[in-house]
This record gives structure tokens, sequence and C-alpha cells, in this order.
């Protein structure tokens, strides 16, 4: 009893066949847009369901009632613009109505997009509604300010996968479904995120995990910020404390092929809706969920939640988990009557700094089996 889709049906623009074969030959003729690797893996996961139940790259009504209204117009709750960015150069001669090929950066066609519409857009406002701030120290910012100046918008059909070093862990949400029916689970609590597993995560997802049928482990795995962990690390991290501290039946792993946005409470119902797309029925949200620096509150992305009483997917609020002293455990701020004094936060810097010693955190910190093999890694963190 998986939840439905976002929308209703699982969107399906994977072509195969005669009519792939077709499409090949007719794209060699178009004009051809690169897509860098995170644009590829939108268009994959708009074809293979993922961002249910959009169908292509968003044109402009659809982007402006995500800015200003956080709804798609069919009134579905939608946080994040999903948009293709080109220069004028590279569309000249395209008209609305015409197709274009998608092409990887190593030049193989990946799918083509039906143009409905080509438009401008103001950076400034996409970023003040999205992230909240101009400030283009914000990475996600950043990244919008480094866009092109047009996006183009219309529904886009798959024909060849990107490169994918992480085959074996991906799981399309057709898939994630078949396989939680088989395990019979009738409620599955979905986890975001973009980390090595602290026990602060650990204890996060158990305690879901004590109220639901099966815990699904989705790490987030593409463009990261300086200074978080590599994917590899992530999913190897994963890989070693699912093998020693979580019982085999209740869990799955699968990677989200996606790009951080760090968009913070707006992210953190992206998040909840891919989730509910895989299948989930419920979804974690802690502490600055999606966050960076100091630009949202640490609760921000609990609260949004009350805007979408609609939203499909039970999200599971989780107040801050430390280690306290007193307690000998790790507990949060509802369940443990000691002061600051005594607790001990999960801080990724520290964290992070201890592991670029070549030092295991302390094992109420990190599980050191999943420290050990972090350690193997000369420099787990992205450059
Ligand atoms: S995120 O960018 O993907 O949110 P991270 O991987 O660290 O970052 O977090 C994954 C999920 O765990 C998020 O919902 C986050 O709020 C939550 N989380 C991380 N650390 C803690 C903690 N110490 N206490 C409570 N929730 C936490």
């Amino acid at each position: 009893m998986t939840s439905r889709p976002h929308g209703g049906r699982l969107i399906n623009r994977v072509v195969s066949g005669r009519r792939r074969e077709l499409l090949l030959e007719e794209a060699k003729e178009l004009t051809k847009i690169t897509l860098n690797r995170d644009w590829a893996t939108d268009l994959v996961n708009i074809a293979g369901g993922v961002f249910s139940p959009l169908e292509g790259f968003m044109v402009q009504e659809e982007l402006m009632g995500v800015l200003y209204d956080m709804r798609l117009p069919s009134d579905l709750p939608w946080t994040i613009p999903i948009v293709l960015d080109v220069s004028p150069e590279e569309i000249s001669g395209v008209e609305e109505g015409d197709d274009v090929a998608l092409v990887s950066e190593s030049g193989l066609i990946l799918g083509l997009l039906h143009v409905e519409e080509i438009y401008g857009y103001d950076k400034k406002e996409f970023a003040e509604r999205v992230f909240k701030t101009r400030d283009a120290n914000h990475p996600g910012v950043a990244r919008t300010y480094a866009m092109k100046e047009l996006l183009v918008g219309g529904k886009i059909d798959l024909l060849n996968e990107p490169e994918n070093k992480f085959y074996k862990y991906t799981l399309y949400p057709a898939e994630t479904r078949v396989l939680f029916r088989e395990k019979g689970w009738r409620t599955i609590v979905g986890f975001q995120t973009r980390n090595a597993p602290h026990l602060g995560h650990e204890y996060i997802q158990k305690t879901a995990l004590a109220f639901v049928d099966g815990l699904f482990i989705n790490p987030l795995i593409g463009k990261k910020k300086k200074g978080d962990f590599k994917d590899e690390v992530i999913l190897a991290a994963y890989e070693a404390l699912i093998k020693n501290y979580y019982p085999k039946n209740s869990v799955v792993m699968a990677i989200l092929r996606t790009w951080m946005r760090y968009a913070g409470p707006r992210e953190a119902i992206f998040h909840a809706i891919i989730r509910k797309n895989f299948g989930c029925t419920h979804f974690i949200v802690g502490r600055d969920h999606a966050g960076v620096g100091n630009y949202y509150g640490p609760y921000e992305a609990q609260e949004i939640f009350s805007e979408f009483p609609d939203l499909g997917i039970t999200p599971l609020f989780f107040r801050e988990f430390f280690y306290c002293k007193k307690c000998g455990g790790i507990v949060n701020e509802r369940i443990c009557p000691h002061s600051q004094e005594y607790r001990i936060v999960f801080s990724g810097t520290k964290i992070r700094e201890m592991l670029m010693r070549g030092e295991r955190p302390p094992d109420y910190m990190m599980r050191p089996e999943v420290a050990d093999v972090i350690l193997k890694w000369d420099n787990p963190f992205v450059e």
C-alpha cells in the first residue's frame, strides 16, 4: 500500500524499441543542446517518474506558479524549479513547436525536447523566491546567477541514459514500488541525506523505523558543495552501517541522482515529493534539512509543511539529536532534561576535522565501522 504518486500516476517518458530508433535518427538532424551532468540527471528524473507529475522542463506558467505559489498550475504542490537554461546562440533558429536534441557533455544523444516555450527570467527574483536570499555566497544562488540567459520549456523523451557510476544502487520509482510490495511493507519512511552517517542520523532513522514497516535510505548523489562528503564515500559508509547495525529486512538503500540546491524549506518539500513518488508513506525532516550556513532557521524546513496539507506524504519531524553525557546516550530535548553542559552536538565540521586528521570520531558520534571505511580515502570530501 505504497503512497500514490504525486499527481496520481508515475510519469514514464523513457522511449524504447523501434520508436527510440526513429527518434535517435531524427535527433541527428536537430539543433543540439548540451546538458551538464546535473541537468542530465534532471532529464532522467523527469523521464523515470522521480519528478512526477512533471513531463518536461518547466514552461513559464509552471515556473511562475512554483516561484510565487509553490504550486503547479494544476494546484499540486511543487517548490523547486526544474528548468533548462540556454544561451540565445544555442537556441538560435529554434522556434516554439520544434524539437531539439539533448546531448551529454560527451556528445551522447540523451533525448528530445519538444519546445513549447523559450522565455526570459529574472535571476535575482528567482534566487530570492527559491533560496530566500540574493546573496551570491549561497551555493544555490551562485548557481542560479551562473545560469544562461533564457529558459526553454517543454516535454521531453529519454532515448539514452547518461553514464551512471552508481548503476547498482539505482532504482526507478516503478521498481522501488515493486520492491516495497514484495517485502510486504505497508508503511515506508524515506530518508534524504547528503552525508556519511553519524549516530544522529542513525537515531532519527531508527526512531522512525520503530513505527513503520520499512526504511528507504535514499542518499542524494550528484553535485554538492566543497567540504561535503564524496558520493562514493557516502555509499560505502552506509553499506558498513547497514551491514553492522540494521535488521536486513527493514532497509532498502538506493540513490537519488540529483544535485543539492541547499534551498532549505523549499527543498524539504521537493525531497518529500520525490520520496512519495518512490512509494514512501512517510518522510523524515530533522534539523536544518537541506540547509547551508545560517540562511534558514533550524526548523524552518519543518514549519513549511503546514502550508501543504495536501502533500500526500506524512512528514516525521525530529528535534536535533545529540549525545548527552548524563543520559549516556543519543537523545533530544524532548526526552533529555539535562543542561547544555552535558550535551555534545553532532557537528559536521568537527567530524570532518577529525576524519581529515585521520582520527576516528568518538564511538558516540560515529560507528567505528563507518569511520574506518571513510578513513580509507585520502580525501573523503568534495574539493
Ligand atoms: S541534508 O542536506 O540532506 O538535509 P543531512 O544528510 O545531514 O543533510 O541530513 C539528513 C536528514 O537528517 C535531514 O532531515 C536532517 O534534518 C536530519 N539531521 C541531520 N543531523 C541531525 C541531527 N543531529 N538531529 C536531527 N536531525 C538531523
